[in-house]
């Protein structure tokens, strides 16, 4: 990793829904973290904004929500990490919950997917997480099912390519329902997770302005992953205040 700064990423997932709305929330969020120098800031609009934004985007990073896992060809609708890459993107998100449960991705195509990504020289944002039902079977079960979905996700990438990836816990459970992990409980999952593997790691799932430097100080997570909150520039603005402080 290059540095330690927070990395606060923006999944702004199918939002807004035209573009005048989208540049202005991409513009207030630029407003708002100028001068920014603690944290890095990544803006994960959906595809059709990112070439407009990569012009203007001054000191934020630029991410992707998904990419596909063959280079190109015949595939209708799809879009290859190496035309991403070619626009200047640098991260993409892989294994989100909503595409593993939309849209039916396992851990075999997230795995294709992180591979080709990690080829094209996109760093990933590899996202794990359990559902209620298994947390409710204890810590155990957590921890089994989240060490499985890191080594299904992995497999196969070795060596310098790891350097480029990067983990994001997100308990489903936690994801927009206003009821993130208790920040004790993400500090746990990351030492369980760091002895898998030494990656980066990430908390996602109703992260706020209030929550957010529990998550970075006392967990010591190296980053947050942003939903609902992301969408608001002044609430995001907040958390990476807080995250730097
Ligand atoms: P949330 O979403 O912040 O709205 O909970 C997080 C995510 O899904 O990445």
């Amino acid at each position: 990793m290059s540095n330690n700064k927070p990395i606060i990423v923006a999944n702004w997932k199918c939002n807004p829904l035209d573009f005048r709305e989208a540049k202005k929330l991409f513009f207030a969020v630029a407003r708002k973290t100028k001068g920014n120098k603690g944290a890095e800031v990544v803006i994960c609009p959906p595809f059709v904004f990112i070439p407009f934004f990569m012009e203007r985007k001054g000191v934020l990073r630029l991410g992707a929500q998904n990419c596909f896992w063959r280079e190109k060809g015949a595939f209708t609708g799809e879009i290859s990490p190496f035309m991403l890459k070619g626009l200047g993107v640098e991260y993409v998100i892989l294994g989100h919950s909503e595409r593993r449960n939309y849209f039916r991705e396992d851990n075999k195509t997230i795995n294709k997917k992180v591979r080709l990504a990690l080829s094209s020289g996109l760093k990933v944002i590899l996202c794990i997480g359990e559902k209620l039902t298994i947390r409710r079977k204890g810590k155990r079960a957590v921890e089994n099912f989240l060490k499985n979905q890191l080594k299904a996700g992995l497999e196969g990438i070795k060596g310098k390519e790891l350097k480029n990836v990067f983990l994001a816990y997100e308990p489903i459970w936690a994801i927009g329902s206003g009821r993130a992990c208790p920040w004790e409980e993400a500090e746990k999952i990351k030492i369980f997770l760091k002895k898998v593997k030494r990656l980066p790691f990430l908390y996602g799932g109703s992260v706020n302005s209030e929550n957010a430097r529990d998550f970075i100080k006392r967990a010591k997570v190296q980053g947050l992953l942003i939903g609902g909150a992301s969408l608001k520039p002044k609430e995001f603005a907040k958390i990476i205040k807080e995250s730097v402080l």
